[in-house]
């Protein structure tokens, strides 16, 4: 058994490293030679808990590392993990996974499989990457080869353990002998999860399901909270862990913040919409949930003008510019885009990240400051605002909230919430008596 992994970022190069490191010959595939020279290394090129260790696991375990699509030729099974991106109009640019996929097709042979790991748009695989391989490989789906969705659902900070144990494996597409061959795969690999068969489309649309309906919890929780925020004493965390307990509600998903980032739900949103309103569905409601996320960072530079009226050269210290903690992914981050509204209105920023300073610094440059310490961050600012829940935050303390100019505190996660400290405190969600 071989298997191919195309496209080496978070989804791929975690599959590449679980399966490798347990056993199995893996070639892990990406057209960037400097990332593949890296990877070769047992260098991760982003951070991720325990992805380095495994992929060095996998390494010793053979596994490797190549810039050549046509090495799918020697192996069975070939996942494709490519991006598709975001366009301007929020449709995906599927021009990276066509030409991959053109590749698989001039280079495929009988009876192996091909998994869309891809997010695509429902229609994807069936009317456009299935004629591709077709016509490149002049092999016939499901009865020369084998072409399944199987859309994945990890999440940064937890890929490895994601990528091992999933919540489910969704296998799209015709029930052939290809299907039952991907069926027996699967129960091997993950025996305690549930795989749902189904056709190409539904597999596709799973995938968009599950992420909007993640990030519809996150908006409707984002409201409640903003209601909270004018109800002197209210609390939106009670709140969200009582509801959590009714099993038809689940507790996760439900912490209030300044919206959802990351490179995931926000794109996949608009992909959503984007295709809802094409084949002519208004996605009112969709709408609505995106809306609602824009509209949260508008909450917290309301709360910074309430207490620092004009912000022009004032210094304001952002905690955490990575879109969730344990991360130093920084794409589509709620907390770049308020960085990037404040420097416009003249403020004078500084940031402190555990992790994603260096991918801060590119975004940039010299516009504002950045630093190692929190307490360096803090020294002198007028007012400090709470973005990601690094665990790091939780331990601010009096003896640091002394340093600032200001003792402003503006807290988008709660961290702070249940801690005796003395600033004028105010928090996303917390009705202020
Ligand atoms: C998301 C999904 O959770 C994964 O299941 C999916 O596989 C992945 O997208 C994908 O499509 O590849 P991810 O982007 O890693 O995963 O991040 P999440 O953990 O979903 O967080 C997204 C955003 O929502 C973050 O900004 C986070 O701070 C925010 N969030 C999350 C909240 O504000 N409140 C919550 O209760 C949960």
């Amino acid at each position: 058994m071989k298997i191919a992994i195309i496209g080496l970022g978070f989804v791929g190069l975690s599959l590449a490293s679980v399966l490798s490191a347990n056993g199995t010959k893996v070639i892990g595939i990406d057209i960037n030679k400097e990332k593949c020279k890296k990877i070769s290394k047992g260098v991760t090129p982003f951070f991720e808990k325990d992805l380095e260790k495994t992929l060095q696991k996998g390494l010793k375990n053979k596994l490797e590392i190549s810039h050549e699509v046509s090495r799918i030729k020697t192996c069975d099974y070939i996942f494709v993990t490519v991006g598709t991106p975001q366009k301007s109009d929020g449709s995906i640019e599927l021009s990276m996974i066509k030409k991959v996929v053109s590749t698989i097709g001039d280079n495929l042979n009988k009876n192996q499989i091909i998994f869309i790991k891809s997010t695509v748009i429902p229609g994807t695989i069936k009317n456009s990457l299935l004629p591709i391989l077709e016509k490149k490989s002049r092999m016939k789906a499901g009865k020369d080869f084998g072409l399944i969705s199987n859309p994945e659902f990890l999440q940064e900070s937890s890929a490895i353990k994601d990528t091992k144990f999933p919540h489910a494996v969704v296998l799209g597409g015709y029930k052939t002998k290809f299907m039952k061959k991907a069926e027996k795969f699967f129960s091997k690999l993950h025996p305690k999860t549930q795989i749902i068969v189904t056709n190409h489309q539904t597999a596709e649309m799973i995938k968009y399901a599950n992420n909007s309906f993640l990030a519809t919890k996150i908006s409707f929780i984002n409201q409640l909270s903003n209601i909270c925020q004018n109800v002197p004493g209210a609390n939106i965390d009670d709140i969200a862990k009582t509801i959590g307990l009714d099993p038809r509600i689940g507790k996760l998903f439900l912490n209030a913040g300044p919206g959802y980032g990351g490179s995931c739900l926000p794109k996949d949103m608009k992909a959503l919409i984007n295709f809802a309103d094409r084949i002519g569905v208004k996605p009112t409601f969709l709408n609505e949930v995106e809306k609602t996320n824009q509209k949260q960072i508008s909450n917290i530079i309301s709360l910074l003008e309430k207490k620092l009226g004009n912000v022009n050269k004032k210094k304001i210290t952002i905690l955490g510019t990575s879109f969730k903690p344990e991360t130093d992914d920084i794409r589509d981050s709620i907390s770049i885009k308020l960085i990037r509204k404040l420097v416009e209105k003249g403020a004078r920023i500084t940031v402190h990240d555990p992790k994603a300073i260096e991918n801060t610094k590119r975004v940039f440059l010299d516009k504002i400051e950045y630093n190692k310490s929190i307490i360096e961050a803090l020294t002198k600012s007028q007012c400090a605002i709470i973005m990601t829940q690094w665990k790091e935050y939780s331990k601010i303390n009096n003896n640091i909230i002394k340093k600032m100019k200001k003792k402003i505190i503006i807290d988008s996660r709660r961290i702070l919430a249940n801690k005796n400290i003395d600033a004028d405190y105010q928090a996303i969600g917390i009705g202020i008596d």
